[in-house]
């Protein structure tokens, strides 16, 4: 009997084997790879809870399809005896490694941008939280601004309720001077304005217009009341109510140096006023403006030992010591107030 198993026939069977058993083993690890890919897309679906949903369903009909595919070869295998040619299931393998990798880049992406929308979400949660305390506080402030604004308008009234009850008080003891201080502050407040004098600023000038006399005080009625020319002693006495209504004011606390304007306004720019002789910008704009109100007030109205002289008179001296006296801009303010805006003392 010749022998069917020659030597060439046994290295064609063992060569088979050996074959069979390599395509199995590369069929077996490419179903594995596939099986993985499968869980971690299904995994996906599960934690990403997101639009992504759709684009892994996909992968995953993607993934069955190919398993399917790659399947055949294997089940052929077990029920046929025989598997399919070697680069069908190497060609299986490669696909299975390369949607495995593809998974887990997939995986890693979609929850990059996952977490980037919950930052996202976390950075407009944060900003509402921001908004909602900015405004608060905004409301918080608007509401102290405008409680203090109410407060600020009530101790602006007592203010000048206060300094126009001291002016009534001096008004009460000078009959022919009733009215003075009031004009005086309304007219240096006008002029104030007129050289364009900040508006708080004028608000001072106007407060040291009222209190201009207050130092008047001091000097006894019969001398402020007297109808005839003053001694030299009795005019020297009536000097003192500038340093006297200084030294009533200084220590008050007023927004405006109140007391210094009170205390220059009987001073002249060459230096020949009192008490102290100042010159030129010596002496504070509210010391200028007021000298002059003062001055117009003066000579216009009725005093005890004479009748007034009229707007005119007074302007016409205010001409003759314009930068002498009298600061220029301050006398030409004064003068337009009249000549020009019409202006008339009250
Ligand atoms: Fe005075």
């Amino acid at each position: 009997m010749p022998s069917i198993l020659n030597s060439e026939s046994v290295a064609n069977i063992l060569h088979q084997i050996q074959s069979e058993i390599s395509l199995t083993i590369i069929l077996l690890a490419s179903v594995l790879l596939q099986v993985i890919a499968a869980i971690i897309a299904a995994r996906q679906i599960i934690e990403i809870k997101n639009n992504y949903r759709f684009a892994w369903a996909c992968v995953c009909l993607g993934l069955i399809f190919m398993v399917e595919r790659r399947l055949a070869p294997l089940w052929r295998l077990f029920e046929h005896g025989q598997a399919s040619n070697m680069s069908d299931a190497i060609f299986g393998l490669v696909i299975s490694i390369f949607m495995l990798v593809g998974n887990y880049g997939l995986r890693a992406l979609f929850k990059n941008r996952e977490l980037e929308r919950l930052q996202l979400d976390e950075v407009v949660r944060n900003l509402e939280i921001f908004n909602k305390t900015l405004s608060f506080e905004n409301e918080e402030k608007q509401k102290r601004a405008y409680e203090l604004q109410i407060t600020n308008k009530k101790l602006e009234s007592s203010l000048l309720e206060t300094i126009t009850l001291a002016r009534q008080l001096g008004e009460m003891r000078d009959f022919y001077t009733a009215g003075h201080e009031q004009s005086v502050g309304n007219l240096s407040e006008a002029i104030a304005s007129e050289l364009g004098v900040e508006k708080s600023i004028q608000d001072g000038i106007k407060v040291g217009g009222y209190l201009h006399d207050v130092g008047k005080i001091i000097v006894p009625i019969e001398i402020l009341v007297k109808p005839t020319k003053l001694t030299i002693k009795e005019f020297e006495l009536v000097k003192e109510h500038v340093e006297a209504g200084y030294n009533v004011l200084k220590d008050i606390s007023f927004p405006w140096p109140v007391a210094r304007m009170v205390l220059e306004h009987h001073e002249r720019l060459d230096g020949s006023g009192y008490p102290h002789g100042l010159k030129g910008d010596e002496i504070s704009i509210g010391g200028k403006i007021m000298a002059v109100a003062d001055v117009v007030d003066s000579m216009s109205t009725n005093r005890p030992y004479r009748r007034g002289l009229g707007i005119e008179s007074a302007l016409s001296e205010l001409k003759r010591g314009s930068g002498i006296l009298y600061d220029k801009a301050v006398v030409d303010a004064c003068i337009k107030l009249f000549n020009i805006k019409g202006y008339k003392l009250k």
